[in-house]
């Protein structure tokens, strides 16, 4: 009999969660204003609000942190985090900074002007935000497929190579860069084909633009390479990692997700020039260019996180889990956004809560259904993140309207799949008798799901 799969690591440290009652649950989300993100962590049983800083660090993480060089310039940690970087990416100017929207926020301050026009696959909400901001657009030209959230295609994070170009060709000198985001977060955590990296490549040679990777979760999207495009199945994850950089000029990191650290990011490029502006910026909002917001020992961790997610077992195991709470999903008949991602399974929330109005934003209604009914705390990735359109202010409906279940790295058993799952499909089962969905008391201007305050819709 084959040996069924199991994780490649054993436990050698627990932290206990708590489990609580309805009541305590309807009183804390009442004072949490409907918005799980002022929820206090104690008051949750599984957090799957994230997988950003959330993982759980291997021994020799933790063993390495003790190393950490904590001088401010030159530090001999910053060097050991470059040489990982440098080996895994093929960029050797490497710019740290305390977390992913630093990077971009330090990059952007350099690239982005306002009236500028930043094309890409999907832009994550910070990326937007940090290109919005500056009163440029953040042109979203994913495939089309991506939309249709019952589609099982293998590649689903890619750009239509077409709607690119035409882009390209109407705004051209507006353009500072074009930016691919792997895997694709907005879009179900759906992975960028490495061909596609390659025609975007071609593209930006015949115009003579740079390209970007926003990298936070590089290393899965390559698992996904391996694992379903052809001529890659014998490639290790570091040779595929190698040749989708190569494809860039440029890399944005939030390495609390793919670095496996609880802190921190970085800017890397080839370019020498962009390495020199991007360093001015970065003194003055991060810190100096060998520490830029992160310690010592953070940067010791990073380096060997970086190394042991890019080998395949550790990769494996984590989107295996995911596959598992997908398959838990179908066998409830639970419609997500397929198939699995690689960071989190999105439920496809305009198929389960058809009597609640848009206006009344049902993503954001099943998240705090599911916390009701088992203190289990996902994310809304639909309405209310999509934000107010900057120029119109009206609300964006236009995309999908997901609860994001984000699996921490290393942290969760599958013994939680299944209760995250059996809760799910208790408030599945009622999906009808909500009728209800949230109303909007205060938002802020910008990423306004972080502090809206909601109230039960009359
Ligand atoms: C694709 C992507 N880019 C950028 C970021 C921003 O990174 P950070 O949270 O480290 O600022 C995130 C965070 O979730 C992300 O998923």
């Amino acid at each position: 009999m084959e040996l069924p799969f199991a994780e490649s690591w054993k436990i050698k440290m627990i932290e206990p969660i708590r489990k609580s009652t309805r009541e305590e649950r309807e009183q804390w989300i009442k004072e949490a204003n409907y918005n799980v993100f002022q929820l206090k962590a104690k008051q949750v049983y599984i957090d799957l609000i994230t997988d950003s800083g959330t993982g759980s660090m291997s021994d020799r993480q933790w063993s390495a942190m003790m190393m950490g060089d904590e001088s401010y310039a030159g530090a001999e940690s910053f060097y050991h985090m470059k040489d990982a970087i440098e080996r895994i990416t093929g960029f050797k100017f490497v710019l740290p900074t305390h977390q992913g929207r630093a990077a971009e926020n330090v990059l952007f301050s350099c690239l982005v002007k306002p009236g500028s026009i930043c094309p890409g696959n999907s832009h994550f909400d910070t990326t937007k935000g940090h290109i919005e901001s500056r009163g440029a657009v953040a042109l979203d030209c994913t495939i089309d497929e991506a939309k249709d959230t019952q589609l099982e295609i293998p590649f689903k994070g890619n750009v239509d190579v077409k709607k690119l170009e035409d882009a390209i060709i109407k705004h051209h000198d507006k353009i500072p860069f074009i930016i691919m985001t792997c895997t694709n977060n907005t879009a179900g955590g759906q992975p960028v084909s490495m061909k596609n990296l390659r025609d975007v490549r071609e593209l930006s040679k015949k115009y003579n633009l740079p390209v970007i990777i926003d990298s936070a979760r590089f290393a899965e999207n390559a698992y996904f390479i391996k694992t379903r495009e052809e001529g890659y199945a014998n490639k290790t994850i570091k040779e595929i990692c190698l040749e989708m950089f190569s494809y860039a000029d440029g890399m944005t990191m939030s390495s609390k997700k793919d670095a496996i650290v609880n802190m921190g990011g970085f800017f890397a490029t080839n370019i020498e020039d962009w390495y020199d502006q991007a360093k001015v910026k970065g003194i003055v909002m991060e810190g100096y260019i060998t520490y830029g917001g992160m310690n010592g020992r953070d940067m010791e961790a990073l380096a060997v996180g970086l190394d042991e997610n890019t080998e395949f077992d550790n990769l494996e195991t984590r989107i295996k889990q995911v596959e598992y709470l997908g398959a838990k999903l179908d066998e409830y008949g639970i419609p997500y956004q397929r198939p699995a991602g690689g960071h989190a399974i999105f439920v496809d929330v305009s198929k389960i809560l058809t009597n609640v109005p848009k206006e009344q934003f049902p993503a954001q209604t099943l998240t705090v259904e599911l916390f009701l009914e088992a203190g289990i705390r996902g994310c809304e990735i639909g309405y209310m993140l999509a934000d107010r359109d900057p120029v119109t202010r009206e609300n964006r409906f236009g995309g999908l309207d997901l609860l994001r279940l984000a699996i921490p790295r290393r942290v969760y058993t599958n013994n939680h799949m299944d209760v995250i799952a059996v809760a799910l499909k208790n408030v599945y089962d009622r999906r009808d008798t909500i009728t209800k969905g949230l109303e909007i008391v205060w938002e802020a201007d910008l990423m306004r799901h972080f502090t809206v305050k909601l109230k039960p819709a009359k």
